[in-house]
């Protein structure tokens, strides 16, 4: 996945190059590296297993002026995480140094053919063949360092986001990429290199977004010339960016991750306003109603997405059914694009994706497209690869989410699609213009409930510490909490390393009840909506084997309280709701138990924000 960051121009690049690295850490944090140089210098280059902090330290005794720079941080997918592996990486002479996001999937053949003709590997990466590759190309052929680039990446199989820099050249960065993100930033007299616009937005809110197979020469005196791989000439819009500092900063929580969970009313309101009437009567999605006739005629939905994304999906899935009647499949990317799926030209693909960068939903994505199929994204990154390749879509405008955790994007994603549903239902005329009404109003009302959740937020930190040190937890949900069953296994899982599985409360008794005793705690949801008795029952079950409860109920409830063990109560909603509401205190149940087990939680091992390799 990796970060990569660059500067030219009139200031000293250390300071920037290492703020953008801390901004960009979210997306891979396991070494990095740096590039700089002052006019006429030579190469200065530092790497550091480890932390960017790690980085820092290493680099405070050494020489680190200069006003034009290239840095990385690094989630390994070839060779271990070490200092010769990390970015940025040298050519043989040392004339060229390379930054990389991205994989290079013909590596070991290039590099063989390297070695034949006399080339050395300092690493093990797959990025050091590319900068190898580069300077053969450019030697034998004697041509300019972009015309190597170009001729290298045109043999290239993979993913890439690039930035080059040549010893001795110190008036440019060489930047090019295909699959992975790669973002310039226009100041004034200088400009900016970025996997996302974090790193750039407090100089400049003017940003170009690189399409794949295009190359940049970023100058230091003048605008950035775009070219394709095959040398023809592009221009490009530039975008303004509405995103502001003080979104990308912890605002005195102490992880992003709980301030991005006390955020969600706020976020949920912004993701909603402007898209319900003040009357409540319809939803204004343009994305929608501007291809209604798709909506209307569509023979399927096939909702495509990874992770947390994918169990919004799940949740989608039950919207769509219950309020549109149309048949919905959700499937994981990963699966879907290597499956030969069949696609029927009116299909409805929905792509889930908050970075709008995971690779496996991308190529899914491309697939369906290539299929005829058309494609709606539901993105939180607004100018992401996803976004950009689809037909049309909603963006979720939850603003940066930072904590690989995913939280207030998912809550996000729920009520996009709630909302995409209900505008479907109006246009195809299958629920009454009264419960869209009735259906609205409650949706309106979920960031209030949600705050009121977050109140309980020291109670489930005192429940956190009872349970901190189980092995193993259950997640039961039936309905439409059976995802969120599912995504309250995963935070647990992800952060705090607990090993934790999510059941649909009926399947217990189908195996996985063989587990249950009194070490194993299970979380139930078992709010006051359709599947309220079953879900009793499946608590009884549970009882009767000694398992511990955990149950988030309904306020006011009395027959769950006088079952389990232990109890959380949030408001009523409607039962299509209720994802929105019963997730919170599971995100907040995560959150605690992995900071009293001394996780780190906005950025816990072997994961990155953004998953930019298949
Ligand atoms: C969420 O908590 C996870 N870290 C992860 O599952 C994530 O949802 C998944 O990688 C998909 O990401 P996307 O939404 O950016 O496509
Ligand atoms: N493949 C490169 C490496 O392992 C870059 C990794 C990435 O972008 O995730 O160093």
């Amino acid at each position: 996945m990796c970060g990569i960051v660059g500067y030219i121009g009139e200031q000293d690049a250390y300071p920037i190059l290492i703020k953008g690295l801390h901004r960009l850490e979210y997306r891979g944090y396991d070494s990095a590296g740096i590039a700089v140089a002052n006019s006429g210098d030579e190469l200065k280059i530092y790497k550091a297993k480890g932390r960017v902090d790690d980085l820092e330290e290493f680099c405070r005794s050494k020489d680190i002026s200069g006003n034009i720079g290239i840095a990385h941080t690094r989630w390994a997918t070839h060779g271990e995480p070490s200092n010769a592996n990390a970015h940025p990486h040298y050519s043989e002479s040392e004339n060229l140094a390379l930054i990389h996001n991205g994989i290079i999937e013909n590596y070991a053949v290039l590099k063989q053919q390297l070695i034949n003709k006399g080339f050395h590997f300092r690493s093990n990466t797959d990025t050091e063949v590319l900068v190898q590759l580069i300077e053969y190309i450019k030697d034998l052929n004697k041509v300019d360092l972009c015309t190597a680039i170009q001729l290298a990446l045109s043999e290239i199989v993979g993913a890439y986001a690039i930035a080059v820099l040549e010893k001795g050249v110190t008036d440019r960065i060489i930047v090019a990429r295909k699959s992975s993100p790669l973002v310039l930033g226009i100041g004034d007299n200088e400009y900016f290199i970025a996997s996302d616009a974090s790193p750039i937005v407090e100089y400049t809110n003017k940003v170009i977004y690189l399409e794949d197979e295009e190359i940049a020469i970023v100058s230091r005196n003048e605008p950035p010339r775009i070219l394709t791989i095959k040398n023809v000439e592009k221009s490009h819009e530039i975008i303004e960016l509405e995103m502001n500092i003080s979104q990308l900063e912890k605002g005195g929580y102490p992880h992003f991750m709980l301030k991005e969970i006390f955020e969600q009313p706020q976020t949920l309101r912004d993701c909603m306003r402007g898209r319900i009437d003040i009357s409540c009567q319809h939803v204004v999605l343009s994305g929608i109603i501007d291809h209604k006739e798709r909506f209307l005629d569509a023979r399927r939905i096939i909702i495509l997405a990874c992770g947390t994304s994918w169990h919004a999906g799940l949740v989608g899935k039950y919207l769509f059914e219950s309020f549109c009647r149309i048949p919905v499949e959700v499937e994981y990317s990963s699966e879907f694009r290597y499956r030969n799926p069949v696609i029927y030209p009116d299909d409805i693909i929905i792509a889930i994706s908050q970075s709008g960068e995971t690779a496996d939903t991308l190529a899914a994505v491309e697939l369906a497209r290539k299929s005829g199929a058309f494609v709606y994204g539901i993105c939180n990154v607004v100018g992401s690869s996803i976004a950009r390749n689809t037909d049309s879509g909603s963006y979720t405008h939850v603003g940066p989410e930072i904590g690989v955790a995913s939280t207030k994007a998912f809550t996000a994603q729920l009520v996009v699609l709630s909302m995409m549903a209900l505008c479907i239902a109006r246009e195809k005329k299958t629920i009454p213009d009264e419960r869209i009404k009735a259906l609205l109003k409650e949706l309106n009302r979920i960031p209030d409930k949600i705050e009121k959740i977050l109140q309980s937020n020291e109670l489930i930190s005192d429940l956190s510490k009872i349970f901190t040190y189980a092995h193993n937890f259950i997640y039961l949900g039936r309905g439409f909490n059976y995802p969120i069953a599912l995504e309250g296994a995963l935070k647990l899982k992800e952060i705090s390393y607990i090993h934790a599985e999510g059941y649909p409360a009926a399947e217990m008794k189908h195996g996985p009840i063989a587990l249950i005793d009194t070490e194993m705690p299970v979380v139930a949801i078992a709010t006051d909506n359709g599947m309220y008795e079953k879900v009793i029952s499946n608590i009884q079950e549970i009882k009767a084997r000694n398992g511990r409860v955990i149950a988030v109920v309904s306020e006011n409830d009395t027959v769950v309280k006088s079952i389990a063990d232990y109890v959380i109560e949030i408001p009523a909603t409607e039962d299509c709701f209720d994802p929105l509401l019963t997730t919170i205190p599971l995100q907040l149940l995560s959150y605690h138990i992995a900071v009293n087990k001394r996780r780190d939680v906005d950025m816990p091992r072997n994961l990155a924000k953004s998953v930019t390799v298949e």
